[in-house]
């Protein structure tokens, strides 16, 4: 396990002396199938597999989700090392976040440049979680000036976080190349998240009502038109008691902005968010007309 950058660079040193093409899978921990399916596609295309664990305390909008997100860093060592993957990078929140006026802090100011993001930040989850993206596109900056990696792999869970990666990657130029991977499900539709551990027996129980809902839309195109297959599938999963719709949103797979009309042919994207009680979990399918 490499606990900081100075540790990180040596080993980097030896593994582009030996033309190593590194493939990087950042992630919070918590590992679930959804992150094995990264390292795998990675392990696929790279000479060498480089995870990350780093609860990222910017990227947080509610303190109580970021107090309560699942850490098991043990647990975590032996899933990666049982699938696999060449090293973890594991730093600590002063590492990446030093305290201001630091020497370490200008190392980072010098190097983290700000992104326009519009409109891809403002819609979906940018709506609803202010600043989430901010810290996302802060941190992953910092990983992969960290890392240097030549791929990095991301799940289509968080499908507007991977979008707005990928327009980050192009606009500051950074020559990594951005594979999304296709979201894991449990045998019941339940999209694989590391905050599916925070549900209550009764609550995972009923939590395959987001998918199935999603599911049953995909046969609908036809017979209702946008407007009424995002409220139908809002109050299809409200009906459930346990849930709680935040949004419903059908959108340009590409800019993410809201679909007011079918296009034969054209691809959608549906994006929800879904509350049960505190546990926010999100989903999505693609819709083609
Ligand atoms: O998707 C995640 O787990 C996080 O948002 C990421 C990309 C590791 C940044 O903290």
């Amino acid at each position: 396990m490499l606990k900081n950058i100075g540790e990180y660079r040596t080993y980097f040193d030896i593994l582009k002396a030996e033309k190593k093409k590194i493939g990087f899978v950042p992630t919070m921990g918590a590992l679930h199938e959804g992150h094995l399916s990264l390292v795998y596609s990675s392990k696929a295309n790279d000479d060498i597999t480089i995870s990350s664990i780093f609860v990222n305390p910017t990227q947080f909008n509610d303190p109580s989700d970021y107090r309560g997100y699942p850490r098991d860093l043990d647990r975590d060592i032996e899933i990666l090392k049982s699938a696999g993957c060449d090293a973890l990078f594991a730093p600590s929140e002063s590492e990446m976040y030093p305290e201001k006026g630091s020497v370490a802090e200008l190392y980072w100011t010098g190097n983290i440049r700000e992104v326009n993001l519009a409109p891809l930040d403002s819609v979906m989850e940018g709506k609803y979680r202010p600043g989430h993206f901010d810290g996302v596109t802060t941190i992953v900056q910092k990983l992969f000036y960290a890392i240097k990696p030549d791929t990095a792999y991301f799940g289509d869970k968080d499908y507007q976080q991977l979008a707005i990666i990928r327009r980050m990657t192009d606009e500051l130029d950074l020559s990594i190349d951005i594979v999304g991977c296709p979201i894991i499900r449990e045998s019941d539709g339940l999209a694989l998240s590391s905050r599916n551990a925070l549900l209550s027996k009764d609550q995972r129980a009923v939590s395959c009502i987001i998918y199935n809902t999603l599911k049953s839309a995909q046969a609908q195109v036809h017979t209702k038109d946008v407007q009424e297959l995002s409220a139908w599938i809002a109050e299809e999963i409200n009906a459930e008691p346990l849930c709680e719709v935040q949004y419903v949103e059908i959108s340009d797979p590409d800019s993410l902005a809201p679909v007011l009309k079918w296009e034969p042919n054209k691809k959608t994207i549906c994006c929800v968010a879904v509350f049960m009680d505190s546990v926010r979990l999100i989903d999505n399918v693609s819709l083609f007309p």
